[in-house]
């Protein structure tokens, strides 16, 4: 479904990645993991269209790399972006819908209620603007606005940086939730027990190269790659 090709990029005269290799067939749960600064973020933005890249980023089939984020939604891509982003001056409900205006066709659309189904706390929230939320108020809608623009591959930069325990596993759960539903995920966070239960394959990234793949059976038996490039 992804097939990401020796992609490198940078910021003005600093490049940060030196030619990823990334694959994602439809309905995997795939992580990259780092520590901080290792160029996660970067080759989100690049694959997102938000950030100028070389290399090839082809997504069911088609080269998408040098579209613009707007065309990138389109083809099927969507971001729960680091630091959620939320729009503060807009209500929930606002920030639910203003993305269904990018929406694409599904077989099996997301609507309003189905997100209220995922995430019930947003129903009690639909007139409070983004900014008056908690942190994991603000996530369950990041994720919603996501949803609502039917995406083929879900994106999630740091999953659930920040949050609170109990809202850690809700937003764990929607992602075991969607996972069952057949929706392809790519997920950077730092809690390796949940990543691990959840996803079917890894990249580990060093300095914007790629140092190590495997599964999660692979990850749990590897300590030294724990610690020498997640930090555990
Ligand atoms: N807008 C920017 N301008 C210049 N350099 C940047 C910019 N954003 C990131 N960088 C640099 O690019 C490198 C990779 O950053 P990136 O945000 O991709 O890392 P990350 O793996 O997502 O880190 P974290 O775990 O902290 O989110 C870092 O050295 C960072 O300082
Ligand atoms: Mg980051």
């Amino acid at each position: 479904m992804l097939e990401v090709r020796n992609l490198r990029a940078g910021y003005d005269d600093s490049q940060v990645l030196f030619g990823i290799d990334l694959d994602i067939s439809a309905g995997q749960v795939v992580t990259l993991l780092g520590r901080n600064g290792m160029g996660k973020t970067t080759t989100v933005w690049s694959i997102m269209g938000d950030l100028r890249s070389s290399g090839s980023i082809r997504f069911e089939g088609r080269e998408i790399n040098r579209c613009t984020s707007y065309q990138v939604c389109q083809a099927g891509i969507a971001l729960v972006p680091e630091g959620r982003r939320i729009f503060p001056n807009l209500t929930v409900r606002e920030n639910l819908v203003v993305s269904a205006a990018n929406r694409r066709k599904a077989a099996a659309p997301w609507t309003f209620e189905r997100v209220l189904e995922m995430f019930p706390s947003l129903g009690h929230r639909l007139d409070n603007f983004g900014n008056q939320l908690s942190g994991g108020e603000q996530q369950m809608l990041a994720v919603g606005r996501a949803l609502m623009t039917n995406p083929t591959l879900l994106i999630l930069d740091e999953a659930t940086e920040g949050l609170a325990p109990k809202i850690c596993a809700e937003i764990w759960d929607c992602l075991e939730q969607l996972k069952a539903l057949g929706q392809s995920i790519l997920v950077i966070d730092k809690n390796i027990a949940h990543i691990t239960r959840i996803a079917d394959y890894h990249y580990v990234l060093r300095k914007g190269c790629i140092v190590w793949k495997g599964t999660s059976s692979e990850l749990l038996s590897a300590p030294t790659i724990q610690k020498e490039y997640l930090g555990i």
